[in-house]
Parts: C-alpha cells; sequence; structure tokens
C-alpha cells in the first residue's frame, strides 16, 4: 500500500462501555489505515468488536459505550479532518454523504411507513445530491436498477414489508450508494440472506464499488467472504488486531495462531466437510480479559510472557503486520 493515498487512519483506538456488571474493554488500542480505493476487510469472531469500530469511525458509539482514547483521521481532499473533534453538525455532513453505512439488518435501515424510492430519494434531498424529491425520486429508480432490482419503476412505490429480504438489502445498498460515498462501510451485508443471494449481492456490491472507484470497509466473520471480496484483510480477536495483511499474503502465509485456527475452520471443497476443526475453547470476558496476549487461553504455543504481556502489533515483512510474541523475539525455541 504504499505510495497510495491514506483515507481513514485509526490510531490507538480504545472503547469501553461502562455497564452494571463493569467495564467492557471492547476496543483495546486498535490502529489501521484504509487507503483510497481499496477494499479492506475486518474479520473476526462474534463480538470481538467489528461493529463498535466501524461505528467509532463517524464517531458513533451507541450507550453505555464511551471512546477513551485514540484518533480517527479522516483524509478529504488535502485535508485532515479529526473525526473526534468534529462537531455534531459537521459528522451529519459525513454521515450517509462521504461515509455510508450498509448495516446487517436490512429492516433496521429501513422505515416501515415510507416506499423505498420516497426513502432513497430524501436520503439524497437531505445531502443535497438532489434539488427535490421528484428529481430523488427518479434517480432512485436508477439507482434500484444498477443494484438489479426486478421492475425498479414498480419497486419505488413498494413499502419494505412489501420486498423480500434479498431486495430489501438491495434497497439498502442503493441507498448506500445514492450520495456517491468516498469510503463505504458494509457491516456483514449479507450474512441473513440465503447463500445464493449472498453471493450475487457481494458480487454486485464489489462490482459497484470498482467501478465507481469507491473504497469499501467491509466487515465479516467468513473467511471465504474476505477471499472473494478484499484487497487486505485486518484480523481481529476480542477488540485487538492480531493480524493484517494483503488477502493474498494472509491466505498463503498466516502467521498468527488465531488466523491459522481461522483457515482451518474455513470449509474447503476438495476436503471433507466433518474434518473442519473449529477453534478450541470462546472468546473472553471483556470486564476482566485474560493478561498478556488476550489469545492466550485458547493458544496451542502460549508461554510464560504470552500469559504476562500483550504482544505489540509488529510489521514482520512488508505490509504484513503481526501481534504474537512467537514474532516478536519473547518465545525463543528452548521455551516453547
Ligand atoms: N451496548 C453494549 N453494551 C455493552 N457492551 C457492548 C455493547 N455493544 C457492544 N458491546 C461490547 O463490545 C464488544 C464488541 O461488539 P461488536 O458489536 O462490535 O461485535 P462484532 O464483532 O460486531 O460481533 P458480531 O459478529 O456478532 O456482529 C462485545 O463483545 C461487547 O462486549
Ligand atoms: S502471543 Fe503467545 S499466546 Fe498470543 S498468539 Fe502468540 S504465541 Fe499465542
Ligand atoms: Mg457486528
Amino acid at each position: 500500500m504504499r505510495g497510495r493515498r491514506p483515507l481513514i487512519e485509526v490510531k490507538d483506538l480504545h472503547v469501553y462501555f461502562y455497564t452494571y456488571a463493569g467495564v467492557v474493554k471492547a476496543i483495546n488500542g486498535v490502529s489501521f489505515t484504509i487507503y483510497e480505493g481499496e477494499k479492506f476487510c475486518m474479520v473476526g469472531e462474534t463480538g470481538c468488536g467489528k461493529t463498535v469500530i466501524s461505528r467509532a469511525l463517524t464517531n458513533v458509539v451507541p450507550q453505555p459505550g464511551r471512546i477513551v482514547k485514540g484518533e480517527i483521521l479522516y483524509h478529504r481532499d488535502g485535508d485532515v479532518i479529526d473525526i473526534l473533534r468534529t462537531n455534531e453538525e459537521g459528522l451529519r455532513k459525513i454521515r450517509g454523504k462521504e461515509i455510508a453505512y450498509i448495516i446487517q439488518d436490512p429492516s433496521s435501515a429501513l422505515d416501515p411507513l415510507y416506499q423505498i424510492g420516497y426513502q432513497i430519494g430524501e436520503t439524497m434531498l437531505d445531502h443535497g445530491t438532489v434539488n427535490n424529491l421528484k428529481e430523488g425520486l427518479r434517480r432512485a429508480v436508477q439507482l434500484l436498477k444498477n443494484v438489479l432490482m426486478p421492475d425498479p419503476d414498480k419497486r419505488v412505490r413498494n413499502y419494505p414489508h412489501e420486498l423480500s429480504g434479498g431486495q430489501r438489502q438491495r434497497a439498502v445498498i442503493s441507498m448506500g450508494l445514492s450520495n456517491m460515498p468516498k469510503l463505504l462501510i458494509a457491516d456483514e451485508p449479507t450474512s441473513n440472506l440465503d447463500v445464493t443471494v449472498q453471493a450475487q449481492l457481494l458480487e454486485l456490491l464489489k462490482r459497484l464499488v470498482e467501478d465507481k472507484g469507491l473504497t469499501l470497509f467491509l466487515i465479516t466473520h467468513d473467511m471465504g467472504v474476505v477471499a472473494e471480496m478484499c484487497d487486505r484483510v485486518a484480523v481481529l480477536y476480542a477488540g485487538n488486531i492480531v493480524e493484517l495483511a494483503e488477502t493474498d499474503t494472509l491466505f498463503k502465509n498466516p502467521k498468527h495462531p488465531y488466523t491459522m485456527g481461522l483457515l482451518k475452520a474455513v470449509p474447503n471443497p476438495q476436503t471433507n466437510i466433518e474434518k473442519l476443526e473449529p477453534i478450541p475453547g470462546t472468546i473472553p470476558n471483556l470486564i476482566n480479559p485474560p493478561p498478556g496476549c488476550r489469545f492466550h487461553p485458547r493458544c496451542p504455543y502460549a508461554k510464560q510472557i504470552c500469559r504476562e504481556r500483550e504482544p505489540p502489533l509488529k510489521e514482520i515483512e512488508p505490509g504484513h503486520y503481526v501481534a504474537c510474541w512467537l514474532y516478536n523475539g519473547g518465545v525463543n525455541d528452548n521455551e516453547r
């Protein structure tokens, strides 16, 4: 990625949730950069922090959450905007317009009381992409056509409940693309749909993003989706990035024991599906996370230092980052 221009830089992000049961240390010092025009993926098991990080990019963290530390820098036409120090009015101009979001559940993204054409048109009107609702509706038909919605001129007049799950998600993708964002964040955009529709929609999303030269931040728990969709990938475990690399490198040469485990758990058509090996153990409680490397209770290579000191994310070869003492000189062969 050297020579490419950063679009979003996340530095040392910490997000905590202040619950009655205690402080949930959900995001624990995450740093990464998304470059202009790339398709960047974040992958990890449920609860590892994918959604919280993606929402933090536009300073939206649900109660009782708080960003307690870190920086999020958004590069816009040569200017650098410090998202966490931008006021609500400034952020409203960015959200949905320059940084758009497709969420996992299309029914919560659409208002059941309004026709989908109206909702897409209104999003454009809100951000000044169109001058009036009539123009918005006309553009909505075209946008629905682009996402291969059947009968788009009739569908604009449908209410969300009159559409199938796949059609609703097509409408949500249209809405996400309607203001020509610089960054499109797609949080598990197809995981509620059946496998065939999933594959079609992901392929479509990839083509639209490439055709329009947008930047994509895709969140998934599925390594197969990563392989199909992304240029680079960050692997998240319990609120930390444990490995970050170009997708090819990660698949051919995974370094972190957790990534290796995830890849073993990817179904391989050449092998018997019954041989899948899930990673033993469960993700830790983030109120009292394990000291040192948060993965150590599940790691077959864990040694004393892993239980005591947190491994930093280190570049072990150009563009390939790993947070593990195996590659930091912390665990030598005699100790293992
Ligand atoms: N509203 C909340 N209250 C308390 N803790 C929360 C809340 N939302 C998130 N968290 C904490 O933040 C962690 C990360 O949540 P997040 O929703 O980002 O996970 P995720 O990786 O997106 O999971 P999934 O794959 O299930 O969508 C959770 O494990 C939980 O501990
Ligand atoms: S730091 Fe230690 S416990 Fe953590 S992944 Fe590496 S070897 Fe395993
Ligand atoms: Mg999520």
